[in-house]
C-alpha cells in the first residue's frame, strides 16, 4: 500500500524567511511557492534527496494552517506517504477503523487525503497518489 515517504510538512509563519533559511544555511533549494488548500495556504517544496520538505504558510487567519500555527506554533505538521492507489488505500484504512478526513483532493503533488492523528499515535498522516 505505502511505497515511500513523499514529504514532511512543516508549518511556518513566513514562507520567504523559511526558504531563505533552507537556501542560505542548509544549502537546499526550494520550489517557487504555489497556492494550495483552496486559497488558505502557500506552499514551497525543498528537495532533500528523494524526500521533500513541504513548507506551508497560512494565508489569512481562518484556514486550518492558521489555526494550527496559533495553537501549536511553527514546526512539524504532517508526514505524507506515497501510495499506488489512493482509493484502495482509503478502503483498507477505513476497514482498519482509521478516521479518513474527507475525500481525496488535488494537492501539491497529486490526489491526497489526510488521516486524523487520533488513530495514528499523534501524527497527522497524508496519503498521496501521484499523477504519472
Ligand atoms: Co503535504
Amino acid at each position: 500500500m505505502i511505497k515511500k515517504i513523499s514529504h514532511l510538512g512543516v508549518a511556518v509563519k513566513n514562507l520567504e524567511e523559511a526558504r531563505e533559511f533552507y537556501r542560505s544555511v542548509l544549502k537546499l533549494e526550494s520550489s517557487d511557492p504555489i497556492i494550495g488548500g483552496d486559497g488558505t495556504l502557500r506552499v514551497s517544496m525543498v528537495k532533500v534527496g528523494k524526500v521533500l520538505i513541504e513548507l506551508i504558510e497560512p494565508i489569512g487567519n481562518d484556514g486550518v494552517m492558521a489555526k494550527f500555527l496559533e495553537k501549536r506554533g511553527e514546526g512539524f505538521h504532517h508526514i505524507c506517504y506515497d501510495v499506488d492507489d489512493i482509493n484502495a488505500a482509503i478502503l483498507s484504512l477505513k476497514e482498519s477503523g482509521m478516521d479518513v478526513l474527507g475525500e481525496p483532493k488535488p494537492g501539491a503533488e497529486g490526489k491526497s487525503v489526510f488521516l486524523h492523528p487520533r488513530g495514528t499515535f499523534g501524527v497527522l498522516v497524508e496519503l498521496v497518489e501521484k499523477e504519472e
